[in-house]
């Protein structure tokens, strides 16, 4: 790198951009870090659920430590995108030596089902995001009901489900799997959390139904079940009735209605299981439909990246370079504009933004840093352009009204923990944009 300091902007103050801004500042550059939210941490901060206070915490204290760094200003309360403050060409614009895009999987995936429009379908990002603060989800009503249908098995599967069991404290809640109980993604540790609510009969009759078709494909009924049943050790102390269950083989079809609106039952397909290459199974459809009794259907299938960013997309995520010029760990962090055949020039995409729905923080602090890496090489080739990060400071604000620096942060931070105190809480959150901000203006 050049004397002069290049001038890089990142896009999202989630775990990986925040991680890639400390590596791009100890590494010479000087970062401008925007962010949707009005606070730093992504999914870390509004998605990890909200009574792991002590992850969440420590968490908050590393980001803080980041953004104390002089060579990085922070712009929160700045989304970038079509009809946004500022677009991804007006970035462009303003002259950075590069961009690192960390904007995490904003979009919704749904499965375009018949009834995905009635009342009490939900997406469980929508939901996390609700119950853990973020504005504008923080506002909305969600029509829960006393039954409750999660598709997918994943640990976002299991957050919805803890919301439900442990504080909505609802009547059921069947998580709907489409392969079968060798097939579940998410830990014993998150399990445990809801084990005491499990139907243990309701698993092992599960566990015989599709035991043949298990078997079938070489998967191991026993192991399955006592994967799941590992999760009893740490089991967390009950606090509802609800009961808890699995249906597997089982592919959403129709979300049926009451008549006045309001989901009265899931239609779904059992499935079988083929083998496909490297041993991985996939659902295919009997052509035999049930219908599930519940009266709230939440997808926590994955995320997709936001179609508006302004950057392609490609399945669930940004197009990267298949011949990257600067890869890292054999992985393409380039965006790619498949229309004209040719890289992005200067424009680098990290974390989920990469790679939707992949892994914990810390896979999105490595792929942040990576994501980093390829761009410090990119800037290896660039003599640095001369904007400065002040003038680009300028033009934000003059541009964009109630914009969050680390002086607001900071004293956001203050008041919410003075309110914790006061109240005696864990921690106390301001759940409105007006609110953060009318407390950052005194
Ligand atoms: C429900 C849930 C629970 C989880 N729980 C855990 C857990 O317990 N432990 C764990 O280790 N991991 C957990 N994870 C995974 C972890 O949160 C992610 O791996 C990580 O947050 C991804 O980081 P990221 O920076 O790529 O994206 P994100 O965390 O999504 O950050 C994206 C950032 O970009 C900003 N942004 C978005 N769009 C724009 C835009 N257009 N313009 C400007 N800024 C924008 C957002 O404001 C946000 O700050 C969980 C994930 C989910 C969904
Ligand atoms: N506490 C924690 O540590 C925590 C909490 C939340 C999230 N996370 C992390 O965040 C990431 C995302 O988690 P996630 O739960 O959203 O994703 P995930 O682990 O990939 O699980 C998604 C689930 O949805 C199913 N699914 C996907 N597409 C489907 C479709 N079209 N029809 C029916 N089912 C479908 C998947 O089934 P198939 O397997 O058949 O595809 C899978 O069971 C993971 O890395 C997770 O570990 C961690």
């Amino acid at each position: 790198m050049s004397e002069a300091k290049h001038l890089v902007a990142v896009i999202g103050a989630g775990p990986a951009g925040l991680y890639a801004a400390r590596l791009l500042a100890s590494s010479g550059a000087h970062v401008v870090l925007f962010n949707r939210d009005i606070k730093p941490g992504g999914l870390a901060e509004y998605g990890i659920f909200f009574d792991k206070y002590k992850m969440k915490s420590g968490l908050r204290k590393q980001f803080k430590k980041i953004l104390d760094d002089d060579h990085i200003a922070y712009f929160g309360n700045v989304t970038i995108g079509r009809n946004a403050d500022f677009t991804l060409d007006q970035i462009r614009a303003m002259g950075f030596d590069a961009i690192l895009v960390t904007v995490g999987a904003q979009g919704t995936k749904w499965l375009g089902l018949p009834g995905e429009e009635l009342t009490g379908v939900y997406h469980a990002k929508d939901l996390v995001y609700h119950y853990n603060k973020l504005p504008p989800f923080s506002e909305e009503q969600y029509a829960i009901g006393r039954r409750v249908a999660i598709i997918g098995a994943g640990n976002v599967m299991l957050d919805i489900a803890s919301w439900c069991i442990r504080y909505l404290k609802v009547d059921e809640v069947v998580s709907v799997v489409r392969r079968d109980p060798a097939a579940v993604k998410f830990t014993k540790k998150e399990m445990s959390i809801v084990f005491e609510n499990l139907d243990i009969a309701a698993l092992d009759a599960e566990i015989e139904r599709t035991r043949p078709i298990m078997e079938a494909v070489g998967n191991d009924p026993e192991a399955a079940r006592d994967f799941i049943l590992s999760a009893e050790a740490r089991a967390y102390p009950k606090l509802s009735d609800t009961r808890f269950r699995f249906e597997f083989l089982s592919q959403p079809q129709r979300i049926i209605g009451d008549g006045n609106g309001r989901v009265s039952g899931l239609e779904v397909e059992d499935t079988t299981l083929v083998l496909r290459s490297g041993g991985r199974t996939s659902a295919v459809g009997t052509g035999h439909t049930r219908v599930i009794d519940v009266d709230t259907v939440v997808f926590a299938i994955g995320d997709k990246v936001d179609n508006d960013f302004g950057l392609p997309v490609e399945w669930n995520e940004y197009v990267k370079s298949k011949a990257p010029q600067f890869p890292i760990d054999d992985m393409s962090y380039e965006a790619f504009d498949p229309v004209t055949g040719q890289t992005i020039d200067g424009v680098f995409v990290a974390g989920w933004a990469r790679s939707a729905s992949d892994g914990l923080v810390g896979a999105a602090r490595k792929d942040g840093e990576n994501g980093a890496k390829a761009l410090l090489a990119y800037l290896e080739t660039k003599e640095a352009g001369g904007v400065s990060a002040e003038s680009i400071g300028e033009t934000i604000r003059a541009n964009v009204a109630s914009v969050v620096d680390k002086v607001a942060l900071d004293r956001l931070e203050a008041v919410e923990e003075a309110h914790a105190l006061a109240d005696g809480l864990e921690e106390f959150k301001y759940s409105t944009n007006e609110d953060m901000l009318a407390v950052i203006a005194g």
